[in-house]
């Protein structure tokens, strides 16, 4: 177990490059469950989901090579369909090897599967569409679900809420099925659309990511040996934009995709960031660090202000002139890391499902504990624009989502170490 010791105050300066992106990596992962030949993906963070992601597919006979950013994956021998339940319980996208599964074995034996701390996050949508694919599902002792489906078949699904998991996990399923399938209220990520890129280099006949309706026709095996770069990650992106405002610095990010950081990009302007974009993917940030408050800002699905980004606008937002109100629309349980920050000063009160922020321009430092990914992330940002030393504990949950944060941050100017505890 570590701790992030960080003592605040320092502009942030400097040059990042972005990583892959980690809600790309895992469903992309998942898919190579599909192939009987070799799957190589680069650009491929290195983080602790990706490795637990690559543990089950172990777990399940797949052989992988991992050098670097690089992942061979050959899924040619699989040998078995159930997905090992202290692996699943690990990472809540584990969930979406269930649709490659079914699709490849006709049966899998899979946990309800774990995740962060931010609200209830089911399945249902998950699994109705799978059943309207023809799967048979059964609940079987201490949440372990049985999934069998003798064939799947394609046909309309209609989706409550553009879910990004039910949607991922609907188009592995139906890129073994017979005939078409067509998602209608599919979510519009960039991730969908990378999924989607990655499908078609196998082979799927996919169409409509990022429309909102998605048809794929499925093949009966596939056997090929695609090569896929994994896109950019826009909330590692987003997170580091975000730290270098708090800090009234100046950031370039390269390796980036300036649409898909377009909302994110938008609040920053508009709290008084100067923001320049070089040739589509380099970002420069000006931050004077005299910010001014956002009036009203709703998390939602993409296009929209990401829900994964509202922990580290927040921390921002605490440090800006004014007061602020977020909306967290997507998941119920996402404020819970304001406690800590308040811990170092900031002005939040929950009211349902908005916070109100009143910034203020003096955070100080304090012991702080991480207890979600980009919670986690929103106190680093806190800590960092902090008079003082601050600690924060539960450095895992960040771990799951940025590679080394401590030596990107420290590399751009800022005062952060991790100490074994
Ligand atoms: C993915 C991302 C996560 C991000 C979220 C929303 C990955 C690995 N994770 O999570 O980082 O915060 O999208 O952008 O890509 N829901 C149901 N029933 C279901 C499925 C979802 O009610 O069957 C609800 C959820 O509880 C939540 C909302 O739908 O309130 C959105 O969830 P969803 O888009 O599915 O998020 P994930 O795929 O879990």
């Amino acid at each position: 177990m570590s701790n992030l010791i960080i003592t605040g105050g320092s502009r942030l300066c400097g040059i990042i490059e972005v990583p892959g992106a980690k809600n790309s990596v895992l469903p992309v992962l998942a898919a190579t469950l599909l192939n009987k030949g070799t799957s190589i993906l680069e650009n491929c963070p290195e983080l602790d989901d990706v490795t637990t992601m690559l543990e089950i597919l172990g777990a399940l006979g797949c052989s992988i090579r991992r050098k670097g950013s690089r992942i061979e994956v050959d899924a040619s021998k699989l040998a078995a369909s159930s997905i090992p339940e202290e692996l699943a319980k690990k990472m809540r996208s584990s969930i979406i090897i269930l649709g490659s599964l079914l699709a490849r074995c006709g049966e899998v034996l899979v946990s309800y599967p774990g995740g962060c701390e931010i609200g209830l996050r089911p399945i249902d949508m998950h699994l109705k569409a799978l059943m309207q694919m023809g799967a048979q599902i059964d609940g079987i002792s201490d949440g372990m679900l049985r999934c069998r489906a003798e064939k799947l078949t394609g046909c309309e699904i209609l989706l409550d809420y553009p879910s990004v998991g039910a949607t991922e996990n609907i188009m592995l399923a139906a890129s073994l099925a017979e005939g078409e399938t067509i998602i209608q209220n599919a979510a519009k990520e960039p991730e969908i659309d990378d999924l989607q890129a990655f499908l078609r280099k196998m082979g799927v006949k996919v169409s409509g990511a990022g429309t909102g309706v998605i048809r794929i026709q499925g093949i009966h095996e596939i056997k090929t040996e695609p090569v896929h770069r994994i896109i950019p990650d826009r909330i590692v992106a987003g997170t580091y934009l975000a730290a270098t405002a708090a800090t009234g610095g100046s950031l370039v990010i390269t390796g980036v995709e300036y649409d898909h950081v377009g909302s994110v990009l938008y609040c920053l302007k508009r709290c008084g960031c100067r923001i320049r974009n070089y040739s589509g993917n380099v970002i420069a940030l000006e931050s004077s660090g005299k910010l001014s408050a956002l009036d009203l800002v709703r998390t939602s699905p993409y296009p929209g202000f990401p829900t994964d980004m509202q922990p580290q606008l927040v921390a921002l937002l605490s440090k800006c002139k004014g007061t602020s109100v977020v909306v967290e629309t997507v998941f119920e349980n996402r404020f819970r890391y304001t406690e800590q920050l308040m811990k170092l000063g900031a002005d939040i009160s929950i009211q349902g499902r908005a916070a109100i922020i009143r910034g203020t321009d003096r955070l100080k430092a304090a012991q702080l504990e991480a207890r979600d990914l980009r919670g986690g992330a929103a106190l680093v940002i806190g800590a960092l624009s902090a008079e003082g030393t601050s600690s924060i504990s539960g450095v895992g949950y960040i771990d799951r989502g940025y590679e080394r944060m401590e030596k990107v941050l420290s590399s751009i100017g800022a005062d952060i170490k991790r100490v074994e505890t």
